[in-house]
C-alpha cells in the first residue's frame, strides 16, 4: 500500500480536536461553546485547544503495583506530546491486576476493554495513545481500541525490576511459584519463606520474566502498534521514560496522518506477532489474546494457524520461565529487535507500522545486539520445534494447548493413570489429602474451570504437586485442564481444552483411574476409554454444571462468553474466551 493511500485526507475524516464527537444538545454550535467554556475553566488557552488532541489513556490505581511507574511514564508521554505540537488530554480507565482481582482477573478483562472502548469513542481525541503492561491491560486496550477505530499507539508500562535473596536473583513471578513450591515441600528453611516475600518483586512494573505481560509487550511491539525497541525496557530506567517521550511525539504525527488501526493490526501483522510469541517462548494466554484482538477487527485465527507458524518458529530467547534470564537481560540483549532481526526472514516486513515506515524500514534503522546468550542466533536455538504445540484427541475434539518450552522433555509422551478435580474448590480441598489416591506417574486432571465453568477462565491449569509427592521430590507431572495457567509458571501442562466441561466436553466423562495419552510429537491428546462407555457417561452427565449471574457484567459475560481456543474462521461469535463479547452487545443482541 503507497503511503499516500495509508492516510485518510483530514477533510474525509470529518470534524477534528475539539470539534470531534459532540454532545447532543441539537444544536453543535452551543455543544462546542459550552465545551470550550468549560474546558477554558481548567486554565487551557485557545492555542491549546487548537492543537491536534491526543488522548492518553491511564490504568492508573493504588491496587495495581504493575502500574505504580505509570504516572512518570504519562509525564513523558504529555512532554513529547508537546514538544510534537500536540495537546495531551489524560483519561482513567479501568485497572485490572492479576493478584488484586477476584475470583480473576480474565473475567474482567472484557469489562476493561468495553470502557476502553467507550472512552475513547464518547471523548473528542484525533488520537490515542494506551499505557499500561499488566497481564489483561495491553489485551483489553488493543481490543477497546481496535473497536473504537481511532488512530491507536501502545505504550507499555515495561517489567519491574528483579530483587535479591542470600545472594541470588529473584523476579516475580516464575520464583514465586518455584519458593512456593519448596515450602509446600518443606525444604525451605523456616521463615526463608517470608524473607523471600519482600525480595521477589524488586520494583515497580510489570512480571520480570517472559510472562504474559512481557509477552504482550513484545506482541505489540511486533503488531507495529508500539514504538520498535519499546518493549523491553525496564519500568524504572531512563531508557522507558524516553520511550515515553518518543511515543508522545509519534502520536502527534499518528493524529495527523489519521492511519486507522486496521491499517497497522492485519492478518498479515497477526502473524508476525505470533510467530514473535513462539520465538521468545512466551505464554499460552497469547494465544486467546490475539485472537480477541484480531476478532475485533474481523481477522480469523485458527488453531492449525498458530500450530503451522510454531513449528518453524525456532524459540530463541532465554528467559524464564523457559530459560534462566530476566527482562533486563533481554533488555541489555537488545530487546525485541534482536530477536525480529533473527527472524526476519519469517515475518512480513512490508506491514505497516505506527510511524508510517514498515516493520523493514524500521528494522533497518536499529541496530540488534549479536553478542548476547540471552536471545540465541537462529544457528543454536533454546529449542526447534516452536515453543507452543496445538494438540487434538478425544479429549479436545476442538483442541488444546501446551506449552512444550517450558515442559518436562521425558513427559511429553506418556500414559497415565487420571485423577480428576472438579473445579477449583475441589481442587484445593482435595489435592493435599494425605488419602488421595496419587502416584507421580499420574495425570492431573482440573475441568469446571474454562470460560463458563469457573467462569472466567482462571490461572488455575497450574495444579500444585500434591504435598505427600513433593515431599519425595517430585517436582513436575502431566496436568491438563480447561482452565488457563500464569505466563510465569512451567511444567508439563495442558491447557484451554476446548470444549471444556462445563459444556459438556469429554473432560467431563474423565474418571478415576482412567488412562490418558499425551503424546506432544504427534499433537495428540486421548482418553483410552471406549466410545461406548463414554456414551453410557455422557448420558449420566447433569446439565447443570454451568454458573448463573442475576445482573449486570458477569450477567453479560454469563450469557456472552465463549470457548477458549475457537477459531475465529467459523464466526465472529465463536472467538475466543469472550473476546468478542462486546461487539455482540454492540450488534444488539443483549442490551
Ligand atoms: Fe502484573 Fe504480573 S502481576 S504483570
Amino acid at each position: 500500500m503507497k503511503s499516500e493511500d495509508r492516510s485518510t485526507d483530514r477533510a474525509s475524516r470529518g470534524p477534528a480536536g475539539l470539534r470531534a464527537g459532540l454532545t447532543s444538545y441539537g444544536d453543535d454550535g452551543f455543544s462546542l461553546f459550552l465545551r470550550r467554556a468549560f474546558i477554558k475553566g481548567a486554565g487551557y488557552s485557545d492555542d491549546a485547544l487548537e492543537r491536534p488532541i491526543i488522548g492518553i489513556a491511564t490504568a492508573i490505581s493504588d491496587y495495581n503495583p504493575c502500574h505504580g511507574a505509570n504516572p512518570g511514564l504519562v509525564a513523558a508521554v504529555r512532554r513529547g506530546v508537546m514538544l510534537a505540537g500536540g495537546l495531551p488530554m489524560e483519561f482513567p480507565t479501568v485497572s485490572v491486576h492479576e493478584s488484586f482481582s477476584s475470583p480473576t482477573s480474565m473475567l474482567l478483562r472484557n469489562l476493561m476493554s468495553m470502557d476502553v472502548e467507550e472512552m475513547i469513542r464518547a471523548q473528542p481525541m484525533d488520537a490515542v495513545v494506551l499505557v499500561g503492561g499488566c497481564d489483561k491491560t495491553v489485551p483489553a486496550q488493543l481490543m477497546g481500541a481496535a473497536s473504537a477505530e481511532r488512530p491507536t499507539i501502545q505504550l507499555v508500562s515495561g517489567a519491574m525490576l528483579t530483587g535479591t535473596h542470600r545472594g541470588g536473583r529473584v523476579g516475580a513471578c516464575t520464583d514465586c511459584r518455584a519458593f512456593w513450591g519448596r515450602h509446600r515441600a518443606g525444604t525451605l528453611d523456616p521463615g526463608e519463606i517470608d524473607e523471600v516475600n519482600s525480595a521477589l518483586v524488586g520494583s515497580a512494573g510489570t512480571c520480570s520474566v517472559m510472562g504474559t505481560a512481557s509477552t504482550m509487550a513484545c506482541v505489540a511491539e511486533a503488531l507495529g502498534i508500539a514504538l520498535l525497541g519499546s518493549a523491553a525496557p525496564p519500568a524504572v530506567t531512563a531508557a522507558r521514560l524516553r520511550v515515553g517521550e518518543a511515543t508522545g511525539a509519534a502520536a502527534v504525527d499518528l493524529a495527523r496522518a489519521g492511519t486507522p488501526i486496521k491499517q497497522i493490526i492485519t492478518a498479515d501483522s497477526i502473524e508476525n506477532a505470533a510467530r514473535v510469541v513462539f520465538a521468545i517462548g512466551g505464554s499460552t494466554n497469547a494465544i486467546i489474546h490475539l485472537t480477541a484482538i484480531a476478532g475485533r477487527l474481523g481477522i480469523p485465527l485458527a488453531l492449525d494457524d498458530i500450530d503451522r507458524w510454531a513449528r518453524d518458529t525456532p524459540v530463541l530467547v532465554d528467559l524464564k520461565p523457559a530459560g534462566e534470564g530476566y527482562m533486563e537481560d533481554f533488555h541489555r540483549a537488545g530487546g525485541l529487535v534482536t530477536v525480529l532481526h533473527e527472524i526476519s526472514d519469517l515475518l512480513h516486513l512490508n506491514v505497516l507500522t505506527v510511524t508510517g515506515r514498515s516493520l523493514g524500514d524500521e528494522l533497518e534503522r536499529a541496530r540488534p545486539v549479536r553478542s548476547s546468550t540471552v536471545v540465541r542466533p537462529r544457528t543454536t536455538p533454546l529449542f526447534t520445534d516452536g515453543g507452543i504445540a496445538v494438540l487434538r484427541g478425544n479429549l479436545a475434539p476442538r483442541g488444546a494447548i501446551i506449552k512444550q518450552v517450558a515442559a518436562s522433555p521425558e513427559l511429553l509422551c506418556v500414559t497415565g493413570r487420571a485423577v480428576p478435580f472438579d473445579g477449583v474448590e475441589d481442587l484445593a480441598s482435595r489435592i493435599d489429602d494425605p488419602e488421595l489416591d496419587v502416584r507421580p506417574e499420574d495425570i492431573l486432571v482440573l475441568r469446571g474451570a474454562g470460560p463458563v465453568g469457573a467462569p472466567g477462565m482462571p490461572e488455575a491449569g497450574y495444579i500444585p504437586i500434591p504435598r505427600r509427592l513433593a515431599e519425595r521430590g517430585v517436582t513436575d507431572m502431566v496436568r491438563i485442564s480447561d482452565a488457563r495457567m500464569s505466563g510465569t509458571a512451567a511444567g508439563t501442562i495442558v491447557l484451554h481444552i476446548t470444549p471444556e466441561a462445563a459444556v459438556g466436553g469429554p473432560l467431563a466423562l474423565v474418571r478415576h483411574g482412567d488412562l490418558i495419552t499425551l503424546d506432544v510429537p504427534a499433537r495428540r491428546l486421548t482418553l483410552d476409554v471406549s466410545e461406548e462407555e463414554l456414551d453410557r457417561r455422557r448420558s449420566e452427565l447433569h446439565a447443570d454444571r454451568q454458573p448463573v449471574a442475576s445482573r449486570g457484567y458477569r450477567r453479560l459475560y454469563v450469557e456472552r462468553r465463549s470457548q477458549a481456543v475457537e477459531a475465529s474462521s467459523e464466526s465472529i461469535s465463536t472467538n475466543t474466551s469472550a473476546g468478542v463479547l462486546y461487539p455482540s452487545i454492540r450488534r444488539g443482541r443483549v442490551l
